[in-house]
């Protein structure tokens, strides 16, 4: 099949073109610069193969070409406080094409106990013949041992080449200093990457307890008890660590200000630490915790942050000026009803996580591009190249180029919509975002060269999603 996308913007990384985009099977094969633009190379070689016409052709006159979305952080049927989140590989990977993401990076997890191999194996038969884009993983260690230190040599050769650690959930997630610092000095020699999710959970659980005991039991009271400090303390500790094991480190979910000021000394210095922000921490904060047992809505940790603080203003400028380098979700969906609800009248006990694969590719485009605070060039980085990048998929995926897997999609800059449980298409009861509209949506998105969604229909198929077996972390090292 060949699909020419005729008349659009392409738009990359490292900018735009006027340029015609060809694709054959499964790959991009020509870019063919239009008359007129001086940023594109005539490329006759591409302009032969358009001369043999296309079996579909797609015009995107005053549309946006742009590669598909890479959400780097989804959690796909993660179990949690006793239940599982509620999108299924199938659900949440279809929902995530209606919102122009074309791969998601989900996290395998490792019981305490078991193999890394055995925790891989199982998220592998979850995805298998279910997901409708393409899948990679990451790798949560819940125990860092004699035995699974090893063993991450041989996950990192399966592709499988980041390993996520916790800080926070003690008994459950949370490794100490020391596993923190082997399971880095390990990645130094395999060339995987240490992903952390920091915040002091031991000094969480004692404010927890005291809310909980003066009868603070609504959700507000998650919010207010993980303080924005434990964040910058634990951020700052485990830069502290893996500049100690010289290894770079990258932290998900990054929500506070005070975690945001030490990445960037760190960065100043010269170390070789990186974040990823997600969209409810511009979007949303802790007042949407309020509203009694409504707010378990938008129950997640680290939680959402006071609007007073400088929170969201600090992740924007990290944003902007490149500290931050990526955007991933934290998709981790709970219906309100019969799944938060297992934490009324006891905030501890509401499932963590929130719903957003299908909403972060235009909410970054309404928030940032459409409110000026990032260029189409750096919105198309956020979302796709940096991802891409730095977790050995580029470029492969992240570009509009030849060669490329033709990973692509129409972009209407200009639609507006309205963010609505009621219309969208992951697999729980509410929307984080309701009612709110914002400019900019996916007309066509194309997933290894198979239209999956157009005009708001699906024509994907559960199963076409390929694993991506992911290169090591050469991106943020020197060899
Ligand atoms: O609340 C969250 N973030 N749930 C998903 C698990 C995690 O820590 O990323
Ligand atoms: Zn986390
Ligand atoms: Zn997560």
């Amino acid at each position: 099949m060949r699909i020419l996308i005729k008349n659009g913007t392409v738009i990359n990384a490292n900018g735009r073109q006027q340029a015609d985009v060809l694709i054959d099977g499964d790959k991009i094969v020509a870019l063919v610069a239009r008359p007129g633009d001086d940023a594109g190379v005539s490329d006759k070689a591409g302009a032969a193969l358009l001369a043999l016409g296309a079996d579909e052709v797609i015009d995107a006159t005053g549309k946006w070409v742009i590669p598909g979305g890479i959400d780097e952080h989804t959690h796909m049927e993660l179990p949690f406080g006793g239940t599982f989140a509620k999108d299924t590989f199938e659900t949440g990977s279809r929902a995530a094409a209606f919102g122009g993401t074309t791969t998601i990076i989900d996290f395998a997890v490792q019981s305490k106990g078991k193999s890394l191999q055995e925790g891989l194996d199982t998220w592998m038969a979850k995805a298998e013949g279910h997901a409708v884009i393409d899948y990679a993983f990451h790798m949560i260690m819940s125990d860092v041992t004699d035995e699974t230190l090893p063993e991450m040599d041989r996950i990192v050769d399966q592709g499988v080449s980041s390993f996520k650690l916790f800080t926070a959930y003690p008994g459950v997630f949370l490794s100490d200093d020391a596993a923190i610092f082997r399971a880095m000095q390990r990645s130094e020699k395999n060339g995987g990457l240490i992903l952390m999710h920091a915040e002091n959970g031991i000094a969480i659980d004692v404010v927890v307890a005291q809310n909980f005991a003066a009868g603070n039991t609504d959700p507000y009271y998650h919010g207010v008890s993980r303080y924005p400090v434990f964040e910058g303390e634990a951020t700052n500790r485990v830069i502290r660590l893996a500049e100690a094991a010289g290894a770079p480190v990258f932290f998900v979910h990054m929500s506070a200000k005070d975690a945001v000021d030490v990445l960037m000394a760190a960065r100043d210095r010269g170390t070789k630490a990186f974040a990823e922000t997600c969209p409810q921490y511009l979007f949303l904060d802790l007042a949407d915790l309020g509203n009694g047992f409504e707010g378990s809505k938008f129950v997640c940790s680290p939680p959402l942050r006071p609007a007073s603080g400088g929170h969201q203003q600090a992740l924007w400028t990290a944003l902007i000026k490149g500290d931050l380098y990526g955007i991933g979700t934290d998709h981790c969906p709970f219906d309100f009803e019969g799944q938060k609800e297992l934490g009324r009248g006891d905030f501890r006990k509401i499932p963590n996580g929130l719903p957003g694969v299908e909403e972060r590719v235009d909410l970054m485009h309404d928030g940032g591009v459409v409110a000026g605070r990032i260029t189409p060039a750096r919105w198309v980085e956020l979302i796709s190249a940096n991802p891409a990048r730095m977790f050995g998929l580029y470029p492969r995926k992240g570009v509009v180029a030849a060669g490329a897997d033709a990973d692509v999609v129409v972009y209407d800059p200009n639609r507006k919509h309205v963010l609505s449980a009621k219309t969208h298409h992951m697999d729980v009861d509410y929307s984080c975002y309701e009612g709110r509209e914002v400019q900019g949506g996916s007309d066509v998105v194309i997933s290894r060269g198979r239209i999956i969604v157009k005009d708001g229909e699906f024509f994907g198929k559960a199963g076409d999603g390929e694993f991506l077996k992911r290169e090591t972390a050469h991106w943020v090292r020197k060899n």
